[in-house]
């Protein structure tokens, strides 16, 4: 097998790739030295582990040209915890220029090597898995329960599924046409921007690289001011597992500056975009205002989450407490609107209750917490003033409702339902990205489909039931990008991921994400026609 995989290898390789690269690096890219010298300790659950905190451009950690930095704080405590280059406008146009550079070997590289390196990458994230665990945690808040369940698993088997696509990306042929003959080449776009969010930063991050690369574009990154960890380790790895100089830069920074560069850039191809849904309609209008430059967008959610009274109620329970727990509620897919039948409302939410009254909030480096700090000051605000807004307008705090005060400080919000819901309020309207459910009582199927569908939003979308004729039905009718039958927040790297409305433009994920780093080539060859005359 080895040796099919090196003959491949040699034969199939362009010209130009190479003569360029020696064999050696296609088949077990060498170690290189990695320099660097910005590196710096944190820890976490008492492991220390190294980040480095330069820009990382043209395969070096590198100082922002304008000297500057940012810091990122640990939302357990709200104490700093690392500071890190900040990136300006400067920085990105380096990036770019050393992304450009390099797309012109990069995208005629052997799929095969393409490969092999993404695999090779994966292997460098399962075996620093724990340090990884350890950066995500301090640096978001997350319990190891969910990064090392979750995120980094995720983050492996992402870059392995896009590993094997590399080589998979074909164009189609047609000789239905007289006297021609015509196929399609599915050419990678160019330098790809990508702009990630803060609430699955090692996830996010993966799921842009991965099919970016593995279809030859080259990319540069840039991670959300408050958790700019977990990518700069990828980087490093990036760089170990010997990837091209130049292949992936990561710019961190803030979006105004950053963001918005690369957002307005003229020699930028692309630009994936995960975040708020505002900021995705300011992308938008940057690439109208540039050089219309491809957009995908992955925004916000409000959705639903529907039981039935024919639901296994216990199952329903604990699949609707994972639709809001899961990472505290700061997930663009969670099920904040539940929508309960009438006949099993009252048992519904006194199991529901029960179930999130056992939840332990706490810091995140103690055994046994299920929820840790919201992600920044500014969510655990935001979050709260939300919940004022659902007193305000008369909805009932069914739970909870209150941040919870810890001397050593930290940005806590006790688990909280809300009851006695209007489906004009705020707080069934807007994302509120928190531990806050909203739940309400529906009488009839079509009742409940008129209400799930009231929304801007078109993200994610649930429904429990024995019935499998109205699963079907229900999710039919249900507008939304991903739709779950007895279940709820599960997303899989093999499964195209994405919103219908205002919930983006795009997949992720799946075969589906390769529609987005390539654009198709049409290229007709004359079989014997005549110019028309
Ligand atoms: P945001 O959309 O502003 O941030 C996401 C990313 O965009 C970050 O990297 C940020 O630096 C960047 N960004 C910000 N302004 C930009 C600009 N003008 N040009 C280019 N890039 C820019 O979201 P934010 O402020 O962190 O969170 C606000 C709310 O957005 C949250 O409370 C939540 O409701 C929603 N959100 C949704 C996410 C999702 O996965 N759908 C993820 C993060 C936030
Ligand atoms: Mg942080």
């Amino acid at each position: 097998m080895a040796f099919f995989v090196r003959s491949l290898s040699i034969r199939a390789l362009p010209t130009r790739a190479s003569k360029a690269q020696p064999v050696s690096r296609f088949l077990l890219p060498n170690l290189r030295t990695i320099t660097t010298a910005a590196t710096k300790n944190i820890s976490f659950g008492g492991r220390s582990v190294g980040v480095p905190t330069g820009l990382f451009i043209g395969g070096e950690f590198v100082n922002a040209k304008g000297g500057n930095l940012f810091e990122t704080e640990n939302p357990a405590t709200g104490k700093p915890l690392l500071s890190v280059a900040e990136g300006r406008e400067e920085d990105v146009d380096e990036a770019v220029r050393v992304a450009r550079k390099t797309f012109q070997t990069w995208k005629d590289s052997n799929p095969v090597y393409r490969a092999r390196l993404l695999n090779k990458l994966a292997d460098i994230l399962e075996r620093n898995a724990e340090d990884l665990v350890a950066i995500e945690c301090a640096d978001t808040g997350k319990t190891a329960k969910q990064a090392g369940n979750l995120d980094v698993p995720g983050s492996i088997g992402t870059l392995r599924y896009y590993a094997g696509w590399a080589d998979k990306v074909l164009g189609q042929t047609s000789t239905n046409i007289p006297s021609t003959f015509a196929f399609t080449r599915r050419e990678p776009v160019g330098v790809c921007g990508q702009i990630i969010p803060w609430n699955f930063p090692l996830l996010m991050f993966v799921w842009k690289i991965a099919p970016a690369l593995a279809t030859g574009n080259t990319v540069v990154i840039k991670t959300a001011e408050a958790t700019p960890l977990s990518a700069l380790k990828v980087c490093q790895f990036i760089k170990e597992a010997g990837f091209p100089d130049g292949t992936v830069n990561l710019v961190s920074g803030y979006g105004k500056t950053v963001g918005n560069a690369i957002a307005h850039h003229m020699d930028v191809d692309k630009v994936a975009f995960t975040g708020s849904t505002a900021t995705g309609r300011g992308i938008l209008k940057a690439s109208a205002a540039s050089n219309l430059k491809k957009v995908t967008l992955e925004l916000g959610g409000k959705s639903p989450n529907i039981i039935f009274p024919d639901a296994d109620i216990e199952k329903a329970v604990d699949w609707s407490a994972w639709g809001i727990n899961m990472n505290f509620g700061q997930t663009c897919h969670a099920g904040t609107r539940i929508y309960v039948h009438e006949d099993v409302y009252d048992k519904f939410v006194e199991q529901y209750t029960a179930r999130m009254k056992a939840i332990q909030v706490g810091p995140n480096d103690q055994q046994g917490v299920d929820q840790g700090p919201q992600n920044s000051k500014m969510q655990y605000e935001k979050i709260l003033g939300y919940i004022k807004s659902g007193v305000d307008e008369g909805a009932t705090v069914h739970l909870g409702g209150k941040p919870i005060e810890r001397t050593e400080g930290g940005y806590y919000i006790q688990p909280t339902i809300f009851t006695d819901v209007k489906p004009d309020m705020k707080i069934m309207r807007e994302e509120i990205f928190g531990p806050v459910v909203c739940i309400s009582k529906f009488k009839s199927e079509s009742e409940v489909l008129e209400q799930a569908n009231d929304t801007t939003y078109g993200l994610a979308a649930a429904v429990h039931t024995k019935d499998y004729e109205r699963a079907l039905r229900v999710t039919s009718a249900l507008k939304a990008g991903t739709t779950w039958v007895n279940m709820y927040n599960f997303v899989h790297w093999s499964i195209p991921f994405g919103g219908y409305k205002e919930s983006g433009i795009g997949r992720e994920c799946g075969e589906a994400v390769l529609e987005n780093y390539t654009q198709t080539k049409a290229v007709f060859f004359n079989m014997g026609m005549s110019a028309p005359k």
